[in-house]
Parts: structure tokens; sequence; C-alpha cells
């Protein structure tokens, strides 16, 4: 199989395109505009070799889209490229309506134009994956599990935008009878994470001994799942999935964000021990504007028709990914010190 990767060069992108190649047979073109979140260094187990290519573009430009369809003929495409991070959208929310909306509704049309002429056997077998989130179906109550039928109430501009092209993904499907599948997963985290999002801001933070903010009273609950878990789930996709439909992805990992922040320091504090607990250095700080109380998902659907079970818990991928970030300091370091030093986002500032 040709697959088509978009937003590769991210932290769920890159870890499926390295699954993709050094895992499975097929042949992939990572297409990636190479945003500020963008990192190819997290590419370079497979840059060289003959079954990936890369390819800097934009998917709000649809002539280079139609360019990359007609030159590698992909028999499928998983789409991950998106502005991902819920404070930056606060903050400045066009740039997520331009390539969230915008760069899929682009996207779409250009498969559409490239699948309508395939041959009758390719149609048959081609996928368009639309990669999306759990933050759609907005806020639970404390009991509550979020369902592939659950309607989407979504409360940040980030997931608002992911919630508009997911509704067009799937119109794409009803009206043109492109196959898409939509997924829509919880929380990631693992290696090659940029430092924005809180495990890998509170482990930068927690090794540089700085203080470690938590927003409100740290009780929001996230559903945890590791980014190889989601990576595999999204291969299975392409294989398993039925087009039209959508599949939760979660990894049965509830934590409250205080729970994590201080699960990070008491590994922290085994793998690298020093100068006393870094649990103190834990500070609350104002809470993010329309932060959603709760997410947790039920993926039986993926588990019974795609086969697919996370593979860690919790606590030994936090171990794992907590030991990475401390022996990949280079990779990081370029982040955190070129790109985002770690400051607070997506705070109002009040309007008079
Ligand atoms: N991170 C999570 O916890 C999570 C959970 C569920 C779903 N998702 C979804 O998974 C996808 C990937 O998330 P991530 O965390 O890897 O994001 P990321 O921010 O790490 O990576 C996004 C990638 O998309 C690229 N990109 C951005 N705008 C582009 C454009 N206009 N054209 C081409 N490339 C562009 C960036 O350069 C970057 O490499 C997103 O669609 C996100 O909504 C993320």
């Amino acid at each position: 199989m040709r697959i088509l990767v978009t937003g590769g060069a991210g932290f769920i992108g890159s870890a499926v395109c390295r699954r993709l190649v050094l895992q499975t047979s097929a042949a992939v073109v990572n297409i990636d505009k190479l945003t500020y979140a963008a990192d190819l260094t997290s590419l370079a187990s497979i840059e060289g070799l003959g079954s990936y290519a890369f390819l800097q573009s934009d998917i709000c430009d649809r002539e280079a889209m139609d360019l990359a369809f007609a030159d590698y003929e992909p028999d499928a495409i998983i789409h991950l490229a998106a502005e991902s991070h819920v404070d930056r959208s606060i903050t400045g929310p066009e740039a997520f309506v331009n390539t969230n909306i915008v760069g899929t509704y682009t996207l779409l049309e250009a498969a559409r134009s490239y699948y309508e002429r395939l041959p009758f056997t390719r149609r048959k077998q081609f996928r368009f994956i639309h990669v999306s989130t759990d933050e759609v179906y907005g806020s639970l109550g404390p009991d509550d599990l979020f369902r592939e039928d659950t309607p989407y109430r979504p409360s940040s501009p980030y997931s608002a935008s992911k919630a508009a092209s997911d509704h067009l993904a799937l119109a794409w499907f009803t009206t043109y009878g492109l196959p898409v599948i939509v997924s829509n997963c919880s929380n990631n985290y693992g290696p090659y994470q940029f430092p924005e999002k809180l495990i890998p801001l509170t482990i930068l933070n927690a090794i540089d001994r700085k203080p470690l903010p938590v927003y409100g009273d740290g009780r929001n609950i996230r559903d945890w799942l590791h980014v190889d878990d989601h990576a595999a789930g999204l291969i299975r996709l392409l294989y398993e999935g039925r087009p039209g439909e959508k599949y939760n992805f979660g990894g049965d990992g509830q934590r409250s964000n205080l729970e994590v922040v201080t699960q990070v320091c008491d590994v922290l504090d085994r793998l690298s021990p020093g100068a006393g607990a870094r649990r103190s250095l834990i500070t609350f700080v104002p809470d993010r504007p329309g932060h959603d109380a709760r997410y947790a998902i039920d993926a039986s659907k993926a588990h019974r028709e795609l086969g697919w079970e996370p593979t860690r818990t919790f606590e030994r991928g936090l171990a794992e990914t907590v030991g990475w970030y401390l022996k990949n300091r280079a990779w990081w370091e370029r982040a955190r010190c070129g790109v985002y030093d770690g400051s607070r986002l997506g705070l109002l500032v009040a309007q008079h």
C-alpha cells in the first residue's frame, strides 16, 4: 500500500510514519507544512529509506494537494495535519479555522477528485482516515463515557474546528461516497510530543525543578492513551474500519490532571533523584477558559470491530515517556529554546 500521511512531522503523525515504514510493508509520503509544532528529526529513523518520502506543503493549497495525489497515487490517506493545542486556539483561533476546517475541506476535495478517477478495484480499497479528538463531544459528568453516537458539543475553538472537520469528512462519505472513516481519540502521550502539552511540559519543568502549573483545582479528568497504541489503531482502521463509520480510541486511563502531574514528579524522583520531592513544585494557576471537566472513552467498538487493544498501562507508558525525555534532551532542547519556552498560553486579557 502507498499511504499519504498529512501532519507526519508532528507528534502522532511521526509515530504513524515510523510504524508504517518500520513495521509494515507500506510506502509512505508525509505531507507537512512544518509549523512550529513539527520536527523532522522525529523521523530520523526512517529518513533516507526508499519506502519513505517527505513533501513540505500546506493542506490548504489545493493545487499542491492535487499534484501530490497525481504524483504519489496513494491507496489511502491518514489525515493528521492540524493545529492541535487548545490554549493556542484561545489566543489565536484563525489558524485553527484555516488548517482544521478549510485544510480538511481542501484535502477532501482533492481526494474526491483523485478517487473518482481511480479504476474500480482501486476505488474499492481506497480509504480516507480522518483523525480527530474526543474533545468534539464536550464535557462529561462524573460517570458517563463518550460513545460514537454521543452528540457533539465542542467547547474550545480547537474542538469546534475539529468538530466542523468531522462533519465535513462524514458528509463527503454520505454525499459523494468518498470512503471516509473518522477516529476520535482521547489525549495522547509518549515520546516526541512538543513540550507545550501537559505531560511533556510537566516533565521538562520538573527536570529543571521549575514550578509545575496545574490549571484550576487540578480535578479535570482526561483519558490517556500512549501514542504508539493510537498509531496501531489508526493502521487497523485502514484494513478493518468500515467506511462512513466513527471509531473512538481510548486507553481506559482516566486520571485527573493533578494525578498526572504528581505521577510525573514521583517517576522523575525515582529516575533522577536529587534536591527534594518534586511534588513541592506543583503550583495551582487560573483555569483555562471553557475548560471541560471530564473526558472518558468507550472504545468497545474499536475492540470489537478492529481487534484493537491498548498494550500499555498508563503507569508503564508514563515511566517510559519520562525516561525518553531524560535521554533525549537534544530533541526537546531545540523546541524549548528556539520555539516555545514553556510560558503560559491561552489566558484571556480582560476587555474594557
Ligand atoms: N495530541 C493529542 O492528544 C490528540 C488526541 C486526539 C486527536 N488528535 C489529533 O491528531 C492529529 C495530530 O495531533 P498531534 O498532537 O500530532 O499534533 P501536532 O501539533 O504535534 O502536529 C501537527 C502537525 O501538522 C502539521 N500541520 C499543521 N498545519 C498544517 C497545514 N496547514 N498543512 C500541512 N501540515 C500542517 C504541523 O506542521 C505538525 O507537524 C490532529 O488532527 C489532532 O487534532 C490529537
